[in-house]
């Protein structure tokens, strides 16, 4: 178990074999939901949605399940509105608990319409993706798309508690293991070099997604963004950490219109970026990139966009959100498992560093 440490919005995290079949038991204690409304999408509802329903039933909970149709293009403020009216209809009070069982998309829909369903009301995350276990369940950030961008409403909301069972990665696609595990070579990368060798040892063995392996992994990954969110919850200072690799990764998204790279793979190739990048600066010397790039080989991720140019990326970050008056701070690799925040970068350096790493000139 680990807990995230936000004194009054505290929760814990129980990373646990099996765990999605018992998702009841988990409830802090004194938590006693008047009803459970389980959201889910229709890929996951028949593998794993009707677990944590029966679950809460066999308690003796009065359960209601929705099903979303899955995808990155159901995150929006429709769904949302279809979610409050299925739950007015069941109805839910204020002391009803919402538990999402799915991706980071199910986690991110579900956790807003919590977040704002008569003002708040509790919600467990069943993470069943790498991505949504090693990263979108944790830390409250909860929110939808518009026309206009990703993310771009939302709100805070912790959750009760996070139920996350490796189990269920079994069932992933091979594409989705692969973009998962970027982020949980990202980990290694900003934080913890020894997890970093046991990563590299494990190479591709890892997309076989073996339940006590991903246990492991999985485990030492939240590990490491809980403590991160426990001493930065709204993203003040240390929790930009766990931008390394997001900068040129947002670019080579928004520059593909998110039809060729799913995230991780995008932030596979922002991290050799970054990396080449930061051996331009001579801040880490050639072998942080190297080992960077083999492990995401390894892992069948993708290292360069070929089709786009390191001017497109430049100019793409002027326009990202998350860019302070047009010049995009940098976190970057000192070795591994230690970066740098905030890093500004000059032109001619980035210029250099996204050629390297296979940017058109
Ligand atoms: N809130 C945060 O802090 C945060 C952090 C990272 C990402 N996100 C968000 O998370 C979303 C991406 O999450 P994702 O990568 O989990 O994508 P996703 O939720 O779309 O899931 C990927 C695909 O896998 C399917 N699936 C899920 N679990 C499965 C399982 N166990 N077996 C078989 N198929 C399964 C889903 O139906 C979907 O088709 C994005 O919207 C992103 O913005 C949020
Ligand atoms: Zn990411």
């Amino acid at each position: 178990m680990v807990s995230v440490n936000l004194a009054e919005r505290s929760y814990n995290v129980h990373v646990e074999r099996g765990a999605s079949k018992r998702v009841d038991r988990y409830l802090p204690e004194g938590a006693k939901p008047t009803a459970v409304f389980v959201i889910t999408d229709d890929n996951v509802a028949p593998l794993y949605g009707g677990h944590a329903a029966g679950a809460f039933e066999a308690a003796g909970l009065p359960v209601f399940t929705e099903v979303i149709p899955a995808g990155e293009s159901e995150k929006t403020l429709a769904t949302v509105e279809r979610l409050y009216h299925a739950m007015l209809a069941a109805p839910l009070d204020r002391k009803s608990l919402v538990v999402a069982v799915g991706g980071g998309v199910v986690g991110d829909i579900a956790g807003f319409a919590a977040a704002t369903y008569m003002r708040g009301i509790p919600i467990v995350q069943v993470p069943t993706t790498i991505v949504a276990q090693v990263d979108s369940s944790l830390g409250g950030k909860t929110g939808v798309d518009m026309p206009e961008g990703k993310n771009l409403v939302g709100a805070f909301h912790q959750p009760l508690a996070v139920v996350t069972d490796p189990e269920t990665l079994s069932t992933l696609p091979r594409r989705e293991i692969s973009a998962g595990l970027a982020e949980v070579v990202k980990h290694g990368v900003i934080l913890d070099a020894a997890y970093f060798e046991r990563l590299e040892a494990l190479g591709e063995e890892l997309l076989a997604v073996e339940p006590d392996t991903m246990h492991n992994v999985v485990l030492r990954s939240v590990e490491i963004k809980a403590d991160v969110v426990s001493r930065d919850e709204r993203e003040g200072g240390l929790r930009a950490i766990l931008n390394f690799g997001h900068t040129v990764a947002h670019a080579v998204e928004t520059l593909t219109g998110f039809t060729t790279y799913l995230h991780g793979e995008a932030v596979s190739i922002g991290m050799a970026a970054a990396a080449n990048v930061a051996e331009v600066m001579g801040l880490c010397d050639g072998s942080v990139g190297e080992r960077i790039s083999a492990l995401c080989e390894a892992l069948a991720l993708p290292l360069r966009a070929p089709n786009i140019s390191a001017a497109e990326v430049i100019e793409a970050f002027g326009r990202d959100k998350k860019t302070v008056g047009g010049v995009p701070r940098f976190v970057l690799p000192r070795e591994i498992g230690k970066v740098e925040i905030g890093v500004r970068v000059d032109e001619g350096a980035l210029r250099e560093g996204l050629v390297e790493t296979g940017f058109s000139a």
